[in-house]
Formats: structure tokens, sequence, C-alpha cells
């Protein structure tokens, strides 16, 4: 066994409701420094693994350590973990700056420098305007700003983040995504990130985990994940759209007991190419464009092109598979093989 010393250890982390088997043995580590994202589609499990590293339920069975110390016992507030909720917890009787300023009072921090950390952490998200709101005077998106500072405030050494920018829109997430990244690298803490937006799992992530059914199906740096997918679920999870695959071989060619993927990039228009397909519809995204397209057997395939494809519905095409990018799976267990 690794003695390498991580500042999130779990062992196989179990924890059901009722008959709901919410994880089924997680095991999963991240090194200090180090942030993991973690994926899964709802309900897997994501937030349950949060709540029982930052201690707010306890599991049924399995190990929890915090650089290197089993937190099973110790209360929330003890555990110098720091979690910013899916649904952002404020307390409701308390302003903006109160909110700010109730953990560093909690721990005894002087009068006047609180006051300089918080308003601090509230120049680094944009909220100084708001300091003398209370909670139920505020957006979602502002909310959410409130209780990413109000986590930067507790200095922890574990960072929990449970889709903490799902309300934010598009620009505001982009500049909350750096500013959060350059605090982590700063900080050196370890931190797990969970979220739906892959963008965000991809870029953000030093690791990505993706969970599935309570358990962990797949962990390893983003580019490793998307190129080398464990599994048929990872497979058809990551990526947008997912990759194409076809069970039994099929048109990319049948061999029983597989199911063959490839990725709709890995798919050209090309009228050297060996399939034949008719193009369905034609989605244009602005710098992309995806083709839907069907072979004679009925097989769908996904197509990533360029901006302005030169093909509309009905047109009969032929597309071109990377032949070193097909991805073999076995096809009754989903393994890579
Ligand atoms: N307090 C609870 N009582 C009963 N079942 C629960 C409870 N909390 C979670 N569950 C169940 O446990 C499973 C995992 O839930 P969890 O909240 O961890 O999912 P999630 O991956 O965070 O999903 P989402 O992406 O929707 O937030 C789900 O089946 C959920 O219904
Ligand atoms: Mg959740």
């Amino acid at each position: 066994m690794s003695t390498e010393h991580h500042a999130i250890r779990l062992e196989s982390l179990t924890k059901s409701y009722g008959k709901v088997a919410a994880l089924d043995g997680v095991d999963l580590e991240v090194r200090t420094g180090e942030l993991v994202t973690l994926v899964g589609p709802s309900g897997s499990g994501k937030s349950t693994i949060l709540r029982l590293i930052a201690g707010l339920e306890r599991p049924d069975g399995g190990g929890i350590l915090v650089n290197g110390q089993d937190v099973g016992s110790l209360p929330p507030h003890r555990r110098a973990v720091a979690m910013v909720f899916q649904d952002y917890a404020l307390y409701p009787h308390l302003t903006v700056r109160g909110n700010l300023l109730f953990g560093l009072r909690v721990r005894r921090v002087r009068r006047g420098e609180a006051e300089q950390r918080a308003q601090q952490a509230a120049e680094r998200l944009g909220i100084t305007d708001l300091l003398d709101r209370y909670p139920d005077q505020m957006s979602g998106g502002q909310r959410q700003r409130v209780a990413l500072a109000r986590a930067l405030l507790r200095e922890p050494r574990v960072y929990l983040f449970d889709e903490p920018m799902a309300s934010l829109d598009a620009p505001l997430r982009f500049a909350t995504r750096a500013d959060l990244l350059a605090l982590h690298r700063e900080l050196g803490t370890a931190t797990i990130y969970v979220t739906h937006d892959q963008a965000e799992a991809m870029t953000l992530g030093d690791r990505v985990a993706v969970l599935q059914a309570g358990q962990v199906r797949q962990v390893g740096s983003p580019q490793e994940v998307y190129d080398w997918p464990a599994d048929t679920f990872v497979a058809g999870f990551l990526g947008s759209p997912p990759m194409n695959l076809v069970p039994g071989g099929g048109v990319l060619g049948g061999t029983a007991g597989v199911t063959l993927g490839v990725r709709p990039e890995d798919l050209a228009l090309d009228p050297e190419g060996s399939l034949e397909a008719t193009v369905e519809a034609v989605e244009a995204l602005g710098s992309e464009a995806i083709v839907l397209t069907r072979c004679a057997d009925g097989t769908r395939l996904v197509v990533r092109t360029g901006p302005r494809p030169d093909v509309r519905p009905r047109d009969r095409v032929r597309l071109r598979p990377d032949p070193s990018r097909i991805h073999r799976f076995d096809a009754v267990s989903g393994r890579r093989r």
C-alpha cells in the first residue's frame, strides 16, 4: 500500500438511504494541492461523498482520512473542511458582511483583521456592493458568490465544492472559474469539485473522477479519461456529443462480443471514406457543426465538422473513421479491452 500522504483518502465508503445504495464502495484519493473534479449523472452519489467528508452525515462503512487522520468520529467543525453547497446555505438573518464575518468570529480572529479579510474576499468575488444586503435580497448567482467568498475565508485543509457556479451566467462563471483556480494554486489545498459542466470538469481538474450509481468508474487526468475511457459508461458520459457506440461493432468492423466506439471528431466527411450514410440533420453551432447521419443498417453516427459543412438532410455522404481512434469494449461487461 502506498505511504504517500493524501490530503483526502476514501476507503470503500458505503452509504444507503433505506433501500437506495447511494454509495457502493467508493475509493478515492486526493493529494495536497490537487483538484479533483467529480462528475456523474444526477443521483450518482456526488453530493453524498461531499457530505460524508464534511461530516454532515455518517457512512455505513469504510474510512475517511483527512491528512492521514481518520476523521470518522469528528464533528464537522473539527475537520478543517470547507464546503460550498449546491444550494448555498447562507444565514438568512445575517447580511452578506455578517455571513462573511461569522466564521472568523467563531475562530476568534480579531475584529480589524476579520473585517479586512472579509473585504478582500468580497473584492475577489465582486460582491462589495452587496455587503449590507440580506440573502433574500439577492439573486441566486449573487448568493452563490457570497457562499464562495465565505468558503475562501475558512482557510481549510480541504475544500469541497458542490456545483458552486450552477446559477452563474457564462461570463461570470468563466471569470469565477479562473479566480478559483488561481486561489487553489495559491493555497495549495486539496479540493473536490462537483460539476455537471463538462468544460468545467476538464479545465479545472488535475484529475477527473467519473461516478455512476455510487461507484467510481474511472479516475484520471482529463485527457486520459477522454482518450481512454475505461468503459462504455465513461465513453458515453464524457464528450458532447458523446462517443458513438456500436454494439457488435457493425459498420465500424463487426466482431462478436465487442462494442466499438468512435468520437464524433474522429469521423470525417470524406468522399473516399469507407462508410456510406445518409444525413439526417445538421446542427450549426457557430464554431463547429454536428452532422447526424444514419447508415444503411440503421446505425446512427454523429460527426463533428468545421463550422460550415457542405451537406444537407437526405444527402448521401461517406464517412472516414480514424482507425487509430476506434475504441474496443467488451459487449457484456462494457470494460475496455
Ligand atoms: N436524505 C436522503 N434520503 C433519501 N435518499 C437520499 C438522500 N440523499 C440522497 N439520497 C439518494 O441517494 C442517491 C445519491 O444522491 P446524491 O445527492 O449524492 O446525488 P448527486 O450525484 O449529488 O445528484 P445531483 O447531480 O442531482 O445533485 C440518490 O439516489 C438520492 O435519491
Ligand atoms: Mg448533488
